[in-house]
């Protein structure tokens, strides 16, 4: 077993593959780090001099880029080399839910995986760390390790389970002062050696090492815990909207008991992003393989909640709009699925847009960091109707107040500080009569908007 850690390979340039490592190679200046990944497009977008043309928008990460690579930081496509040459070697490529056969929109995709495990067998010819950085159910180091172990040329495994806890938008910050690291393994030294790799910069009773079933089963019940609260919170939403409770004044009020704590119960059009649904929906098969029906029951309630959390919203809007929109013009402020990334995936506003072109409404899409053709490709992605038609219902423009002008209605649909910069009497002056808000995300102020003549409604309220 390499003790001692000289190259580091990852596999997967993605939202976790790239900072993750970025931070590594940046606080470890004596390893070399090597991200590789199948896509030409990505690698050569992290290879930009212009670290604003980096494939993921995220503060921070540009700096660290630019300290770090060419230095010991380096992005390829040449997957080969990169396996053969490291001592250690990161899986993190994506795990969707499936989309088809057993487990379809449940289970998760152990394709991408199972391919990365077979490449690493096939051509090591030294002994090799495999860790686990992809979020993967319960027990995956068992498959892992029988294909690696099968390949009877005699270069020893080691798999490790080191699970990301980053949330997108805080990448950077996340990663630099993480709550904890989980390192799951069997092999002492094995752990000692990435022990090792984090211990340059996060302080020693930070980094947790258990065993390997306890470590990956903590990434899906930490997402799973996390997007419980937002359920929890998005449930107490619709009941305060009936009794005149303020689901803010809720928050705050359970908020204070330390048993509960304050974080993460912002009411909002539902939670979205790659991992959080994607996540629970694995909880829940694995669950229910072990025949643990009441468990599994228990966890799916936090996305029958989400999906209705989406749909309550879009209805909420149809309805206040006197029970039409159609022919009707709705400015969307944002389409990422939060503030402080480019990422889309599985982003409430898809859904929301999605049911109100159902209802034959025009949509003007302004979000600061997406572009045009995410948005479409979300929609088609679909299938709800041709893409001819959501072109023809939907636009995507680059100036906010071009959106705004003339437009019935506003959704705000992710929390991007800059709406609340905008001038909102400007824009009252320019839109339909009556001006309706509809804030997804409790964002702007009520009372001013409400003074200025909208007829404002927010989650919870
Ligand atoms: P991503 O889709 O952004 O990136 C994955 C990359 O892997 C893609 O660029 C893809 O081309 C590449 N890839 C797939 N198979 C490959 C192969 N065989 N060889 C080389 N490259 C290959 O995904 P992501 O958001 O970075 O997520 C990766 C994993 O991390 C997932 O399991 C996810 O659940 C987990 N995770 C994500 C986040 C997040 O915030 N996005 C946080 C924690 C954990
Ligand atoms: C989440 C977790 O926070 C990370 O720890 C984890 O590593 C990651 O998933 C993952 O495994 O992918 P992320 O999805 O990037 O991170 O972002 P979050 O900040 O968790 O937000 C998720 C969604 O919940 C967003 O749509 C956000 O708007 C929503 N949310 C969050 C709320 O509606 N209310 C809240 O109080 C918090």
């Amino acid at each position: 077993i390499p003790m001692e850690v000289k190259k580091i390979a990852c596999i997967g340039a993605g939202y976790v593959g790239g900072p993750t490592m970025s931070v590594i190679a940046q606080k470890n200046p004596d390893l070399q780090v090597t991200v590789v990944d199948l896509n030409a497009e990505r690698i050569a977008a992290w290879n930009n001099q212009d670290v604003s043309k980096l494939p993921i928008y995220e503060p921070g990460l540009g700096a660290v880029v630019e300290e770090a690579r060419g230095r010991n930081l380096f992005f390829s496509t040449d997957v080969e080399r990169a396996i053969v040459e490291a001592d250690m070697i990161f899986i993190s490529v994506n795990t969707p839910t499936k989309t088809y056969g057993k487990g379809k929109g449940q289970a998760a995709d152990l394709k991408f995986i199972e391919l990365c495990a077979r490449q690493i067998a096939a051509i090591s010819t030294t002994d090799k760390i495999v860790v686990e950085k992809s979020t993967l159910p319960v027990r995956t180091a068992e498959t892992l390790k029988s294909i690696l172990d099968n390949t009877g040329n005699g270069v020893n495994f080691h798999i490790l389970s080191n699970p990301e806890f980053l949330a997108e938008g805080t990448a950077i910050a996340d990663l630099h002062a993480p709550d904890r690291v989980l390192i799951g393994g069997e092999n002492t030294e094995a752990i000692n050696a990435l022990v090792q790799v984090y211990a340059s910069w996060v302080p020693r009773e930070r980094i947790l090492t258990t065993n390997l079933w306890s470590s990956e089963l903590s990434k899906l019940v930490a997402n799973a815990f996390l997007a419980q609260r937002v359920s929890s919170i998005n449930a107490i939403s619709e009941l305060c909207e009936v009794t005149g409770a303020n689901v803010d004044e809720v928050a705050h009020a359970i908020g204070q008991d330390s048993r509960i704590g304050s974080k993460f119960l912002k009411a909002s059009v539902g939670f979205g992003g790659s991992c959080f649904q994607k996540d629970i929906l694995n909880l829940v098969y694995i669950a229910r393989s072990y025949h643990l029906h009441k468990v599994a029951d228990y966890w799916e309630q936090v996305v029958l909640l989400n999906d209705h959390q989406k749909t309550r919203f879009a209805e909420k809007i149809i309805n206040t709009m006197y029970n039409t929109v159609n022919g009707k013009q709705i400015a969307f402020l944002g389409w990422a699925f939060k503030k402080d990334t480019n990422d889309t995936r599985e982003s409430a506003a898809i859904y929301v847009a999605d049911h109100l072109l159902d209802e034959q409404a025009n949509i003007i899409v302004y979000d600061p960091q997406v572009t045009a053709e995410q948005i479409y490709k979300d929609l088609d992605g679909l299938g709800s109707r041709p893409p001819a038609q959501n072109r023809a219902l939907l636009t995507v423009v680059s100036d906010p107040y071009q959106a705004l002008s003339g437009v019935h209605a506003v959704a705000v649909l992710t929390e991007w500080d800059e709406f609340k910069t905008y001038d909102w009497s400007l824009i009252k002056q320019n839109m339909k009569r009556p001006a309706f808000v509809f804030d997804g995300r409790k964002l702007l102020h009520g009372a001013t908007l409400q003074t200025l003549g909208f007829t404002y409604y927010a989650i919870g309220e």
